[in-house]
């Protein structure tokens, strides 16, 4: 069973889905963290992400492996999972996350892994293009000023002088960014149940993604 769950950033999507694969018993796998893997491992091969062709891209021979059980990263063997939160890794995971080449080999490896394992997986394109036909997909929205809020409360802890306004530019510039990439931009999927996660808790939004999959299934 697949159960997709794509929204802008800062909606809450990866909290519930954690939540929600807990409470089913299914896998909770976090595509974004593929792309976060791919960026690290260019990095510590110094490549130039700006510059990047078919050709050199091929000449990598990139392989990404997924291990659910103990939610790690692997990319041509090496375990980049330490370094998925690292600013640079942040900063330059969009720029990969549009080239086509390196989303067919994340499409490919997310394809695989559902093969074997029942999953909630969380994204921008999951249930309108990695996983068109999945058995759920959710949409999961928030507003403007309450992702900015979550995001400044998290941030904070790490970097007392964070300005909230700035974190609401930035998420205003990748919400645009997500939208209009020229592949797999974010859309709400066809048939998706859209959940505004504003007012609501994750224990609440994990509760209405039950009540939906129990409908479903009854
Ligand atoms: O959700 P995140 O910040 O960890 O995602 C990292 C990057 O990958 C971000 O630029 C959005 C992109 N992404 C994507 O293009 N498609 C997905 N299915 C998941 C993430």
């Amino acid at each position: 069973m697949i159960i997709t769950i794509d929204g802008p950033a800062g909606a809450g999507k990866s909290t519930v889905a954690k939540m929600l694969a807990e409470k089913l018993g299914f896998v909770h796998f976090n595509s974004g963290s593929l792309f976060r893997g791919i960026t690290a491992f260019l990095i510590s091969q110094n490549t130039d992400i700006n510059h990047i062709d078919e050709k050199k891209i091929k000449k990598l021979r990139i392989k990404t492996i997924f291990d659910g059980k103990n939610q790690l990263i692997f990319v041509n063997s090496q375990n980049f999972s330490n370094h998925l939160r690292d600013n640079e890794v942040s900063k330059r995971a969009p720029i990969v996350s549009a080239i086509p080449e390196f989303r067919k080999i994340i499409d490919d490896c997310q394809r695989d892994f559902a093969k074997n394992n029942n999953l909630v997986i969380d994204g921008r394109d999951i249930g309108s293009h990695v996983f068109p036909n999945a058995d759920i997909k959710f949409y999961l929205t928030c507003d403007i000023d309450e992702r900015a809020k979550r995001r400044y409360n998290e941030e904070k802890i790490k970097n007392p002088n964070i300005d909230i306004d700035e974190i609401k530019q930035q998420i205003i510039a990748r919400d645009k960014f997500d939208m209009n990439k020229p592949i797999s931009p974010l859309v709400i999927p066809d048939n998706a149940i859209i959940i505004d996660s504003t007012s609501l808790s994750p224990e609440q939004v994990v509760e209405k993604m039950l009540q939906y999959i129990n409908i479903k299934n009854s």
